[in-house]
């Protein structure tokens, strides 16, 4: 809630003393955690294993688990990336802004050290590759030698689907948008009315404006964001629909673990796949759209073929080979992600040294996605994550992806009238399946074994390939 405030309510004037209290709070949390005494209890706790039921045995695992990442680094180890990476990331604002990556590039080499020693120290203490043990933050058990074999089928089977896609769609005539001003407050009523509609719970939640869309809260006080903008509704709208997906997840944790590990969510694969399963899935689906049309009608007064549903789905579907990865479709997204994937690895690795990074992103998104950026602002510094130390996330968006195709499929396997349903605007349905199968799991299980559980396999590229095919490549959804 303190970092929900600082992006939302907080006036500038307070960073300095936010700052204090969010390091003053996570050095007590480190300090309690590691101490003998939590690892006495834990030892202890081992011993009665054979006592606990499975949700009480998988919190234990959790809390094992976290400990383990938590004294995995020495103390000045965390501290020292904290700052470099605080200021790394200050940095990468005024270097993207500027265009200018040799300003950041004295700052990232330190950031890519300590990477790489924070790496060496997490695969030592937990006896994993250093880029498996730097996976494990966000999503446990993410191996690179599980996620390889996958990500280079997606590389093979998108860029020959995007060329079919692209010709298919240039084929027909380009659909008409809707022209603005959109109020900003219509845009705001009409994203609560489709997140009431999707089941968000307004008394445990809120929906705010932030400069970077997030979810943030806790369950029983979800908080999402958005920003608007009048000349272009669709975009913040689906915005507000995907943070929407976080949301439902977090407030559908089970509410008996509150507060304990085994009650968090998953993992980084899991919390995605619930926001693209409402975003991409659901919401930009001729399905959707069929329910949402006359309400955005209304909301704005729209008339005329811009605001058929034909229109609105087909401009939902817009594929494009785009430079930007937080601007990509569906189609392109996950040759973003596998950029960056091997260019985290190289790094790490040492293979592949700061300084050469503008050029080696440029050959990579061209043989990838076939441009080539006009500037590093539009390449290697547009995104946040790395100036900022967070190697081995961006695999978990693309991971998501895929998940959740492979999840929709079953809900619709399970749930037969679940197409009319959407069509009329009924999502109680789909909700409490994913009450059942996803959320109130909580951490109890693997990310793979609660896809094995609901969908028959673990995770893998099937269902989202099929997915792509059906509809960009068929009269589908
Ligand atoms: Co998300």
């Amino acid at each position: 809630v303190l970092s929900w405030d600082n992006a939302v309510m907080m006036p500038n004037g307070g960073a300095e003393a936010r700052a204090e209290q969010m390091a003053t709070l996570s050095a007590l949390h480190h300090e309690l955690l590691t101490s003998p005494r939590i690892a006495d209890d834990l030892d202890a706790a081992e011993q009665g294993r054979a006592a606990l039921d499975a949700w009480q045995a998988a919190n234990l695992r959790e809390m094992r688990r976290i400990w383990r990442h938590a004294t995995a680094l020495p103390a000045d180890l965390v501290e020292q990336r904290s700052r470099i990476n605080a200021r790394a990331e200050m940095v990468w604002r005024e270097a993207r802004a500027a265009d200018d990556f040799a300003l950041l590039r004295p700052h990232f080499e330190e950031v890519v050290r300590l990477v790489r020693e924070v790496g060496a120290a997490k695969a030592e203490a937990l006896g994993l590759e250093p880029y498996d043990a730097l996976m494990e933050s966000f999503e446990p058990d993410a191996r690179k030698a599980r996620i390889d074999p996958v990500f280079t089928r997606l590389a093979e089977a998108i860029p020959s689907l995007l060329d079919a896609v692209l010709e298919r769609q240039a084929a027909a005539s380009a659909p008409q948008r809707p022209k603005g001003p959109f109020p900003i407050e219509a845009q705001r009523g009409l994203a609560v009315r489709l997140m009431e509609a999707l089941g968000f719970d307004f008394r445990h939640g809120r929906l705010d404006i932030s400069h970077h869309p997030f979810t943030g809260g806790v369950p029983d006080d979800v908080r999402i964001t958005t920003r608007y903008s009048e000349e272009d509704f669709a975009e913040s709208l689906m915005g507000v629909l995907h943070e929407t997906g976080h949301a439902l997840y977090e407030r559908g944790l089970p509410a008996k673990w509150r507060e304990q590990p085994v009650g968090d969510a998953r993992g980084m694969v899991l919390h995605e796949s619930q926001s693209l399963l409402i975003e991409m899935q659901l919401c930009r689906s001729r399905d959707f759209l069929t329910f949402a049309a006359p309400l955005m009608r209304e909301t704005f007064g729209g008339g005329g073929t811009a605001w058929s549903v034909d229109s609105l789905t087909r401009s939902a579907q817009r594929v494009s080979r785009g430079l930007i990865r937080v601007d990509a479709d569906e189609v392109t997204y996950p040759l973003h992600v596998i950029l960056r994937y091997r260019l985290e690895q190289a790094m790490l690795a040492g293979d592949l040294a700061a300084r050469d990074l503008p050029g080696a992103w440029n050959d990579g998104i061209r043989s990838l996605l076939g441009v080539v950026p006009p500037d590093d602002r539009a390449g290697c510094l547009q995104d946040i994550h790395w100036p900022a130390g967070a190697f081995g996330y961006f695999p978990t968006y693309t991971l998501g992806a895929l998940a959740a195709a492979q999840l929709f499929q079953a809900a619709k396997a399970a749930l037969p009238d679940l197409a009319a349903d959407v069509r009329q605007g009924s999502f109680a349905g789909l909700l409490a399946w994913l009450r059942d199968n996803v959320h109130g799991l909580g951490s109890r299980q693997s990310t793979d074994e609660i896809l094995t559980a609901v969908t028959g396999e673990p995770l893998g590229a099937d269902a989202f390939l099929a997915h792509l095919e059906t509809r960009y490549l068929s009269d589908g959804d």
